[in-house]
């Protein structure tokens, strides 16, 4: 669904991607962990087309629930974002991105709808309680918990086939965080695809297949969930948690 070769960004100067590989695929939840500044919003914004020094190759898988048969593999590192969003792919960031002169409700009714299988209104409203009680609002009143939640809720509204999660359960209580959890389920049960940014292990071993730990700009390692558990110490120290 999703593969990334030899990607390498910069800050000017700075080389903060080297040479980073990863691949995700169809129907799968995988994580990106990593200490603080190890690169992976650098890297979610570089899927996303929003990141101008980058070099590499991404690549974009097709949509088995399409009518036709399985369109071949893109490569869409030279997309720009919008194109990519139209291609299915999610964008949750970790700053919200809510407007402040739209409602709740209007940031949910009629955002473009960009594959197979959008959440009716009905689904977002009973899965986001919390969202169609403030449907009226404006969205950047919402608590910071609340536009998190309307980010994720906005992107399953537009059907996008594979999220890119900055963060999610950032900021949430507990109670918010199961939540989360069970949203993302949810998608992935619908056939939805997930790369989530998560600093949260026990969080991630609830949601995802697989783990990347990113260190200095570097892929440093694939684990699943059996290694994640029998060696949470010293994923916990190279977290830097
Ligand atoms: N706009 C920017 N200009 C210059 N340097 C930046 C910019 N954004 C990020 N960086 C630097 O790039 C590196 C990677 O940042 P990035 O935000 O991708 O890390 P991160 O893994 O998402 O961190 P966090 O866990 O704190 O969200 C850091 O060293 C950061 O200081
Ligand atoms: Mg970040």
């Amino acid at each position: 669904m999703l593969r990334i070769e030899g990607l390498s960004a910069w800050y000017g100067e700075a080389h903060v991607l080297r040479d980073v590989g990863l691949q995700v695929a169809e129907g799968e939840v995988v994580t990106l962990c990593g200490r603080n500044g190890a690169g992976k919003t650098t890297l979610l914004r570089c899927v996303m087309g929003l990141h101008a020094g980058q070099s590499g190759t991404v690549e974009l898988g097709g949509r088995s629930e399409s009518v036709s048969a399985k369109r071949p593999a893109a490569d869409i590192s030279r997309w720009p974002a919008h194109a990519r969003a139209r291609a299915g792919l999610g964008w949750v960031p970790d700053d919200r991105g809510a407007y402040a002169t739209l409602s709740v409700a209007e940031h949910l009714a009629l955002p473009p709808v960009v594959g197979p299988r959008p959440w009716s209104l009905e689904e977002i409203h009973e899965a986001f309680p919390n969202l169609h009680e403030r449907r009226a609002s404006p969205a950047t009143r919402l608590s910071g918990g609340e536009q998190q939640m309307l980010a994720l809720a906005r992107v399953l509204r537009m059907g996008a086939t594979l999220l890119l999660c900055d963060e999610p359960t950032e900021g949430l209580s507990p109670l918010l965080v199961r939540r989360v959890g069970e949203i993302l389920r949810r998608a992935r049960d619908h056939g939805v695809t997930i790369l989530l940014v998560e600093q949260n292990l026990r969080f991630a071993t609830t949601v995802a297949d697989r783990h990347y730990l990113l260190a200095e700009g570097r892929i440093a390692g694939t684990f699943d969930n059996a290694d994640v558990r029998s060696r949470e110490d010293e994923f916990l120290a190279l977290l830097g948690i």
